[in-house]
């Protein structure tokens, strides 16, 4: 019996694909195909692949050419295949023509023609016109805005505005975008809006877009107050947009590979999370982050990102939460926060003014997890047992700064008109939202 392999991401499956089943089907008796998974397809730069990997699969089963279905989802892993299913020929398509010669080793290779005229790519761009973007806030934070939405596609920047018009000015001169003068007319020209102002300018800026049903993305924090958060993502929903809150941990890969690693049990019950990140700021203290009267200071500048991990793996429900902060000239300069679960602790540090080891270290019932600093946007992390033989490491993918990762989200909810992600759920956002209240309003709070 001949045994045929072939690989795809087949998304929106189209006819170039039935014709590539169907050839290499004829070549053989038995024909396996290899479906990349959502993560390798995200690994391997393919950021705005429509269909799951359930979908995918489903559609490839459904041509009836297929004999068997499997999963790719890492580099190398051809070569596993060919010798684990016995492959007699790997074909591809015409436009991989040399890139799998290597494979000669192990079976014969054969590149089969391509269809013309037809590709994923081409069906994606047609089914939908780019999302326009534009942008509000033209401060550090969004000088990689651009770039990073360049990398994601289906994508266009309509433009900027800031307060300052010499920083939009500066900002499109450096990006090559469109700076406004007025911030009405930006918005009339975007379906969606990236908020990156000063924390107390997202409220209403929010608001506005949302009411002129623009989807907004906004940076962390989003607002302050859990009222706000609540009131806020009704807005949205009643006027049918999708908000959602930028925070690019939530859609770093390695880290979502480790939320759900651990609550599928790899170090048993969890027991304590210790999250920490700091960043010493300049020594002036007439910037931004150090004003109290823009809220400036640690909690707000950098709390929703160990606020991730804790409300991830404990929920929403905590017993207690008290707080501890260093403050110079009104604003925290470091703060810790405890909280305590039903059963289990957590804490989390944050310090402009403090160095800390910015590590995320999650303790449960059967082993730990360990992810060094830089925890937020890591590439890597450990699980660790008493056993030190089971040990075991995991390394991801985490390209320029990351927030092509979230940008892509953003734009996959408008596509598919999907309210929320379950990468930072509403309801998480909102809980982000409530500490940083109590923490405005001093509860349980000690002054270091
Ligand atoms: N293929 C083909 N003819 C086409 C498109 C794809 O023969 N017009 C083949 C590819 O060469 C490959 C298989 O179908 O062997 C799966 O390719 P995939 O990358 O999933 O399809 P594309 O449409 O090329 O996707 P994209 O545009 O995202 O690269």
């Amino acid at each position: 019996m001949k045994r045929v392999i072939t690989y795809g991401t087949y998304d929106l499956l189209h006819h170039g694909h039935i014709n590539l089943l169907r050839r290499a089907k004829e070549l053989g008796d038995y024909l396996i195909v290899g479906v990349t998974s959502d993560s390798y397809d995200r690994e391997r730069g393919k950021l705005n692949v429509r269909n799951n990997v359930l979908e995918r699969v489903e559609a490839v089963k459904a041509t009836g050419f297929a004999d068997e279905v499997i999963i790719e989802d890492y580099i190398g892993q051809k070569i596993d295949d060919i010798q684990k299913y016995n492959i007699d020929i790997f074909a591809i398509g015409s436009d991989w023509e040399g890139k799998f010669d290597y494979l000669n080793e192990y079976c014969q290779v054969l590149y089969l023609p391509r269809t013309e005229g037809i590709s994923s790519t081409q069906l994606r761009a047609e089914s939908m016109s780019a999302t326009t973007i534009g942008i509000i806030g033209c401060g550090r934070v969004a000088s990689r805005f651009p770039s990073e939405a360049a990398i994601v596609g289906e994508v266009t920047i309509s433009g900027c505005f800031d307060i300052n018009i010499d920083k939009a000015l500066r900002f499109a001169s450096d990006s090559g975008v469109k700076a406004f003068d007025n911030l009405e007319s930006l918005i009339d020209s975007s379906d969606a809006i990236y908020i990156a102002t000063p924390h107390l300018a997202h409220y209403p800026l929010i608001k506005q877009c949302v009411a002129a049903r623009k989807h907004v993305l906004c940076e962390t924090p989003m607002v302050l107050k859990k009222e706000q958060a609540e009131e806020l993502f009704a807005l949205a929903e009643e006027n049918g947009v999708v908000l959602m809150e930028a925070n690019k941990t939530a859609h770093c890969p390695a880290f979502n590979h480790l939320m759900v690693m651990i609550k599928s049990g790899m170090i048993g019950q969890v027991v304590d999370v210790e999250a920490s990140l700091s960043k010493l700021w300049d020594d002036d203290l007439s910037l931004r982050e150090f004003d109290a009267s823009q809220a400036g200071g640690s909690m707000y500048e950098l709390g929703s990102y160990p606020l991730l991990p804790i409300v991830k793996l404990m929920g929403l429900r905590y017993e207690n939460l008290n707080l501890y902060s260093r403050i110079t000239n009104g604003v925290d300069m470091y703060t810790k926060g405890v909280f305590h679960y039903p059963y289990a602790t957590c804490s989390f540090k944050v310090g402009l003014g403090v160095k800390t080891e910015g590590n995320l270290v999650i303790s449960g019932t059967k082993g730990y997890a360990y992810v060094p600093a830089p925890w937020w946007k890591t590439d890597y992390f450990e699980f660790r047992y008493e056993d030190q033989n089971q040990n075991k490491k995991f390394f991801y993918k985490w390209d320029g700064s990351g927030l092509r990762y979230e940008i892509q989200e953003f734009v996959s909810c408008i596509i598919n008109k999907r309210f929320a992600t379950t990468r930072l759920s509403r309801r998480e956002s909102i809980f982000m939202a409530e500490i940083m209240e109590r923490f405005a309003e001093r509860k349980n709070f000690i002054t270091l």
